[in-house]
């Protein structure tokens, strides 16, 4: 089964639509008075994304007093305020400059104590089921077919945990940090079972280098060796691509 694609000219394009669906998927909630809770991701993907919520926050009165955030993942062990880190991340391309509530904001802690992680993963789940589940979950994809940090092999049934991270991960995340020797080996992501349980999931892809590693996910085999082709199983799953990186489909 293949996975519905969307293709735009540019990032740019693609990432208005984007916000478009959450913007309308904020008021609908709102209207109904109900909060809307959005699954978000870090990375380079998403900056336009958040750059144009932040625009339609001040120019089109879209507001965030409704909506309730969980990230999918955190590098571990790292200090929130770290440049690298993605509460700062978060903080700058999103929250600082909207009105969500500060204790609607949920991203997983780099900074626990190695004992208290597991337990912390298990309340990180029940805080989104009490939330009522996420509505939407945006998603970007690694080169290797990771989504949040769920590695190829990550099982379908996989939870929030502390997964290593691939050395072709840490490879491409190291523009953030001085040098390779910096970049953590470890992160806290939520699981593959947890992303399936989204009610809607939108997942991103800018870019040349991403054409191959997209044809797979969505054409390839529903295997857990490329983590995004098991969205192929999702009842409500979109591809927002560039033209760029939808050249091999
Ligand atoms: C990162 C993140 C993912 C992200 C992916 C792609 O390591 N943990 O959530 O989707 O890798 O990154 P980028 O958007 O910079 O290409």
């Amino acid at each position: 089964e293949k996975i519905p694609v969307q293709i735009f000219k540019n990032a740019r394009e693609g990432s208005e639509s984007v916000a478009r669906t959450i913007a309308a998927l904020i008021r609908e909630k709102q209207a109904a008075g109900k909060p809307c809770v959005l699954g978000l991701a870090t990375g380079s993907t998403p900056k336009n994304l958040y750059a144009e919520l932040v625009r339609m926050h001040q120019e089109e009165e879209l507001s965030f007093e409704g909506v309730i955030t969980f990230n999918l993942d955190e590098y571990y062990p790292i200090e929130p305020d770290a440049l690298q880190s993605y509460h700062r991340f978060m903080q700058e391309q999103l929250f600082n400059h909207v009105d969500i509530r500060p204790e609607n904001i949920h991203i997983p802690d780099g900074t626990l104590p190695k004992d208290q992680v597991k337990a912390w993963c298990l309340a990180y789940e029940e805080k989104i089921a009490a939330a009522g589940g996420i509505d939407l979950q945006i998603l970007g994809i690694g080169n290797n077919g990771h989504i949040g940090f769920n590695e190829p092999g990550s099982n379908v049934n996989s939870r929030t945990r502390l997964i290593a991270l691939e050395n072709t991960t840490r490879l491409a995340n190291s523009y953030e940090f001085s040098n390779m020797a910096q970049v953590p080996r470890l992160a806290i992501t939520m699981g593959i079972s947890n992303i399936l349980l989204a009610r809607k999931v939108i997942l991103l892809a800018w870019g040349q280098h991403k054409a191959p590693v997209v044809q797979r996910a969505v054409e390839g085999h529903n295997t857990e060796q490329v983590p995004a082709s098991v969205l192929q199983q999702h009842p409500d799953c979109t591809f927002v691509l560039d033209e760029q990186a939808a050249a091999e489909l």
